[in-house]
């Protein structure tokens, strides 16, 4: 999930990134190993923000890797140039990684991503799935959001905010409509459609007390974003936030996220 309603932030990532490592299905990185050529491996990362796929990945990939890194935001380019896994070369690619087509993934062992499939819209999810196949490459794509929430103990504006934010989720940024919650769904589909086996596993966060800042930075976000999406809601806000903060003070308040990975592989569908 990205933080809502703000472009995507070192910060915001730097503070996810040890939940997300906890979430990520390794057995599907497992899984894709029987699945790569004998390497040096190309690795396509895309909407690499900091790094933190790489960091994850790279050491669960067998040999030796060259990552090439694709966003739009130079600065976290930069940073994820500063902080290479071991054993790895990359290279940044700065641009949009809407554009990139079967040619272009020529020589490519690997595309991966996470937390980018619920940025983008059916057509480009689709786009993605038709370079991905028609090349013969894999695409290991993880953490996409699929709605899933469970605040504990529950509060009565849990229902009320979930439903705002999915609906922000899913709303049309020029001209485009972006799949949130369907990102999984609608990826797993089109990858079939395509050819590809695809094999998902869920990559829930589950956060308690020792994950306190971040629970209260996604919380801001997501009631931002609801609000955004249903300004009715923005009087009880603030109290909603204060009784789910004094929660977390007191050591009581658990969330479980729900997450979606995937793992394509073109040319094997049974
Ligand atoms: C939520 S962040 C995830 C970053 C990183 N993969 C991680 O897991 O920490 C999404 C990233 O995708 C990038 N991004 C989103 N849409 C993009 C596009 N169309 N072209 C290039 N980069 C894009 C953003 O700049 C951002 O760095």
């Amino acid at each position: 999930m990205s933080r809502p309603n703000s472009p995507v932030g070192a910060d915001w990532l730097a503070l996810r990134e040890p939940a997300d490592a906890t979430a990520r299905a390794a057995e599907l990185a497992e899984r894709l190993r029987e699945h790569l050529p004998a390497g040096p491996l190309v690795v396509r990362d895309l909407g690499c923000g900091t790094g933190s796929m790489g960091r994850w990945l790279a050491g669960r990939l067998p040999g030796p890797q060259h990552w090439m890194l694709h966003d739009r935001d130079p600065g976290l380019l930069e940073r994820a140039l500063a902080d290479l896994p071991a054993h790895v070369t990359a290279q940044p690619c700065l641009g949009d990684l809407t554009d990139l087509d079967a040619a272009q993934l020529a020589g490519t062992a690997l595309v991966t991503a996470s937390a980018l499939l619920d940025l983008l819209s059916v057509d480009e999810v689709e786009h993605l799935a038709a370079a991905c196949t028609a090349g013969g490459c894999p695409a290991l794509l993880t953490l996409s959001v699929t709605g899933s929430v469970l605040l504990t103990p529950a509060d009565p504006l849990d229902v009320a905010v979930g439903a705002a934010f999915d609906a922000h989720q899913r709303r049309t940024v020029e001209g485009r409509r972006l799949l949130g919650p369907d990102a999984a769904p609608a990826a797993a589909a089109a990858f079939r459609r395509h050819g590809a086996r695809v094999v998902r596993a869920p990559s829930p966060w589950r956060l308690g007390p020792a994950e306190g800042e971040l629970v209260e930075e996604w919380l801001s976000g997501r009631v931002e974003a609801a609000c955004a999406q249903s300004p009715a809601l923005a009087a009880e806000a603030g109290p909603y936030l204060r009784r789910r903060f004094d929660a977390a003070a007191r050591g009581e308040l658990r969330v479980v996220v729900g997450h979606a990975d995937l793992l394509a592989l073109p040319g094997s569908r049974e």
